[in-house]
């Protein structure tokens, strides 16, 4: 997806692959050169993310050589040492191996600043650090400011980079843009102050709130699928289409991170992000054009949509949340959410969450979307699946049973591929029917390796290009449609009606309420 806007194109400079066939035809564009600012250099993020999806970018030529990446963080640390740290890390986490020609060349071009977050001179100090690189490497004064920082610190610093005019950008100076990782806010009225601290300093079009997801490979197919395609449009609204499935199943419990997943749960982790992004894109109508503005337009139009009218009745209804107990995944046996490392012992943080919403607009009213996310389920995969309606007759009345109905599953990961289900006769004298598959699979298809999240969205915001990040309206939406949730389990809890947590066995689907959630529509869950 994703061709790039009329002022990206303008920013990059077109270089054609070697081979076309490899890269699937696509032109690539070269961004300027620029200076990568990170705050939070020595964290997780950093190290497992963003430094190895740099390198990558480097290595197949789609960062030019003067590249530059500035770490910002409060241990005192040489350059030398900051490279070498990285290197282990981007050894030990980048998706090809790392080679050390490549790897010197551009590690050169790494440095490291020691700050205060809080303290104004350290934002003098990065500033003139800056002006020395633009120089010395060419960067041309191109800075992209990348907050991989825990959510708390991010007014504070953004407000710091305004007070050394670090969001200036043309006369004289080059472009300056801000990255901000998810979550962004942790409800409707913090998401507000957040964008109005943002944008206070910078321009929404300077601003890039990152949701990986919108960087995969599948998840940006979806749009070329959809719209790339003159067959499925036609029927894809209320008069063909049953119900949509949308399932993020992940195996791995909170792997270390209690304390900051007791702060979220899976409604503000991936529900309010993550699915309700796949949600948009599955939903929207076609933009306009493949701009970001038209996208987001689009995406905003069906989140506004969504009925988020969620009285204590239709939340009991329409809504499951869970938490896990434990289990055995893979063989192993595993402890429960409240066993794990820094989680209350009594906590009523939720690990799964399924609901069933309504988009209210001409095309879906009527069509239910179920959303299922959880920790420690039976199978990581993430999925898209568009049930369609039975034929309007049924024909062939001698069946033991109705056929299954025509799906159609986007599968985002893993086993990357597209299925469609069919009726098909059992070859025989008699009339039997049974469901088949056309499945297709990226792996067999494409010869070129997918790149990963980070290297598609960071090159995208280095070329100025933000039609994969959400926008600041977009953001407040989805919290529109989760908050009003969140608010109302907090108050059932605080008001002496926890959840029976734990309520499903970790290495399950989940607990037996999200099943009779869809049962109760005479639907099921697609078995993944
Ligand atoms: C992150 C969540 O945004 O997405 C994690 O914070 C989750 O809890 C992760 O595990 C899933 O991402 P992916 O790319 O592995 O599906």
């Amino acid at each position: 997806m994703a061709p790039r806007t009329a002022a990206a194109s303008r920013a990059g400079t077109v270089r054609t692959q070697a081979n076309p066939l490899r890269a699937g035809l696509r032109l690539e564009k070269v961004p300027e050169p620029a200076c990568i600012v990170v705050f939070g250099a020595t964290g997780d993020l950093t190290h497992r993310k963003i430094l190895p999806a740099l390198y990558n970018l480097r290595r197949v030529g789609l960062l030019p050589a003067e590249t530059t990446v500035l770490g910002f963080a409060r241990r005192p640390y040489t350059d030398e040492q900051f490279r070498a740290d990285l290197k282990e890390s981007v050894v030990a986490h980048s998706r090809v191996p790392v080679q050390e020609a490549i790897w010197d060349d551009f590690a050169a071009g790494i440095f490291y600043q020691q700050g205060e977050f809080h303290d104004p001179d350290a934002y003098q100090a990065l500033s003139r650090r800056l002006d020395e690189l633009s120089v010395a490497r060419g960067t041309r004064d191109n800075r992209l400011f990348y907050l991989a920082t825990p959510p708390s610190l991010g007014p504070t610093i953004i407000d710091h980079l305004g007070r050394a005019s670090l969001d200036v950008e043309g006369r004289g100076h080059g472009w300056s843009r801000v990255v901000v990782e998810k979550p962004f806010g942790r409800d409707l009225e913090s998401a507000r102050q957040l964008n109005r601290d943002v944008q206070r300093v910078f321009r929404e079009s300077q601003i890039y709130r990152i949701d990986h997801y919108l960087g995969k490979e599948t998840v940006r197919n979806l749009l070329v699928f959809r719209f790339g395609n003159g067959i499925f449009e036609p029927i894809w609204n209320r008069r063909y289409v049953d119900h949509v499935q949308i399932t993020v199943a992940e195996s791995l419990g909170v792997e270390g991170r209690g304390p900051f997943y007791e702060e979220a749960g899976a409604s503000r982790d991936i529900l309010q992000n993550h699915m309700l992004q796949l949600l948009s894109l599955v939903a929207m109508e076609p933009p306009i054009a493949f701009a970001a503005d038209d996208l987001r337009n689009e995406k905003l139009r069906v989140l506004r949509a969504i009925d988020c009218d969620w009285t204590d009745e239709r939340i009991a209804r329409d809504v499951v949340r869970g938490q896990y107990g434990p289990g055995w995944v893979g063989g192993k046996a595993v402890p429960g959410y409240r066993e794990e490392p820094e989680v209350a012992k009594d906590s009523t943080t939720e690990t799964f969450v399924a609901l069933k919403l309504e988009v209210q607009n001409w095309r879906w009213a009527d069509v239910p979307f179920y959303l299922r996310t959880g920790k420690r389920l039976a199978k990581t995969a993430t999925e898209i699946s568009v049930q369609f309606k039975q034929p309007p007759l049924a024909l062939f009345k001698e069946l033991r049973a109705d056929p299954e109905p025509n799906l159609l599953a986007l599968r985002i990961q893993p086993d990357e591929g597209i299925l469609l289900r069919f009726v098909a006769k059992v070859p025989g004298l008699g009339l039997d029917v049974r469901s088949v598959n056309m499945d297709f699979t990226y792996g067999s298809s494409f010869v070129s390796d997918a790149p990963e999240a980070y290297e598609t969205l960071l090159l995208d915001a280095m070329l100025g290009d933000a039609s994969l990040f959400t926008r600041g309206d977009e953001v407040e939406a989805a919290w529109g449609v989760v908050s009003p949730i969140d608010s109302a389990w907090e108050a059932l809890d605080q008001g002496g009606h926890p959840p029976g947590f734990p309520n499903y066995a970790a290495g399950s689907w989940g607990p037996e309420e999200a099943d009779r959630l869809v049962a109760r529509d005479g639907r099921r869950w697609r078995r993944l």
